[in-house]
């Protein structure tokens, strides 16, 4: 089992990472939020009917009601009207301030698991237990909790840092290969701001059964990047900018195209080639640095290109919580490992976004 600890002075906690943690869950929250006497799972219609049962004889067994709420897998689901349903749950179960709330799942179960942890009462514990691999290495670790509006992904939210994030990696197991691969284009993130060693050592794995063998190890460095990155600037006020490497035009990717047609992670490793092919040719990056991210995404049969107007990546943008005033700070790569925050004027935005040469394929 790995540990790795997140410091933030009265709201620090640790990541656990190793095999069959599940059916040890129940007794490792009891230990760790003794007070509770209800702590109410929340997940979802995929997720729920593999694993919640393990995880709610655990906490039956330490005495712990454990009530399930589960909603309808899906990012369409992560809103303000499943978000209302789940304080309903979280009432009639009879949850109060000492008790807690934990998610089980993938990005948008924590998400909304964790605004509704951080206002039900005006707040209660919430511990993360996360599914995907996605979850695992981002979304589960950090605070940031939040559901979409029609025009906009994450727009309500808060922070609110766990009070434990346990990883069974055993769980990783039964994730459709697509979704794991989707992970991985966040795992190759951490690559490219951060660790130049990580970036090649995924260059060595050719298999999803290699990759499974070597998960324990990529989790515990992606969240050691993380958790380094958020004691310094949990807020997001710099430095973990740094961590929304590809997402501007990735986010603009996924809206464009509903929120269909590329996953979190695919649109993300778009995100990723576009930007990079341009702050190369403008001579911020390293040349060559695009085409080695997108030949590492293709090793995990991620998409590297899209084709979309110029405008509708300037629309999405124009809406982006990292918007500032008139400007928006993107994060560019001098090189694989080294990401550097780069504030940009809105009007100059264009010179960063892929140049229009086919049409709107959708
Ligand atoms: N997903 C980026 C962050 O947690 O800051």
């Amino acid at each position: 089992m790995r540990k790795v600890h997140v410091a933030l002075g009265n709201r620090s906690y640790d990541i656990e990472i190793g095999q069959g943690l599940l059916p040890r869950m129940g007794a490792k929250i009891h230990t760790l939020l003794p007070q509770a006497e209800t702590i109410a799972i929340v997940t979802d219609s995929n997720i729920g009917p593999l694993y919640a049962d393990t995880l709610r004889q655990g906490l039956e067994a330490a005495g712990v009601k454990a009530p399930v709420l589960t909603f309808a897998a899906g990012e369409e689901s992560k809103n303000l009207t499943t978000l209302g349903q789940l304080y309903e749950g979280l009432a009639k179960a009879g949850v109060t301030r000492s008790d807690a709330v934990v998610a089980l799942g993938g990005g948008v179960t924590g998400d909304m698991a964790g605004l509704a942890a951080a206002t039900f009462l005006r707040g209660v514990a919430f511990v993360q237990v996360p599914t995907s691999l996605l979850a695992t290495v981002d979304s589960s670790v950090g605070g940031k909790v939040a559901v979409d509006l029609p025009c906009g992904k994450n727009l309500v939210g808060a922070f609110l840092q766990p009070k434990a994030v346990y990883i069974d990696t055993d769980l990783l197991q039964t994730l459709p290969a697509r979704f794991l691969h989707d992970g991985m284009a966040e795992v190759i993130k951490y690559g490219c701001i951060f660790d130049a060693q990580l970036f090649a050592d995924l260059g060595r794995i050719h298999s999803d059964q290699e990759l499974l063998a070597v998960a324990e190890g990529i989790i515990e460095r992606c969240c050691n990047h993380k958790a380094r990155v958020v004691e310094e600037d949990e807020r997001e006020t710099g430095r973990r900018m740094l961590l929304n490497f590809g997402h501007t035009l990735g986010h603009a990717v996924e809206k464009a195209f509903h929120y269909e047609t590329y996953s979190h992670g695919e649109a993300v490793g778009i995100g990723m080639v576009l930007l990079t092919q341009r702050t190369e040719a403008l001579g911020l990056t390293e040349a060559g640095t695009a085409d080695r991210i997108a030949a590492l995404l293709q090793q995990y049969s991620l998409p590297t290109d899209v084709q979309l107007p110029q405008q509708e990546f300037l629309q999405t943008i124009a809406m982006d919580k990292k918007k500032r005033g008139d400007s928006l700070t993107l994060v560019v790569l001098r090189k694989i490992g080294e990401g550097f925050l780069h504030k940009v004027a809105f009007r100059d935005l264009p010179a960063y976004l892929p140049e229009e040469e086919g049409h709107d394929e959708r």
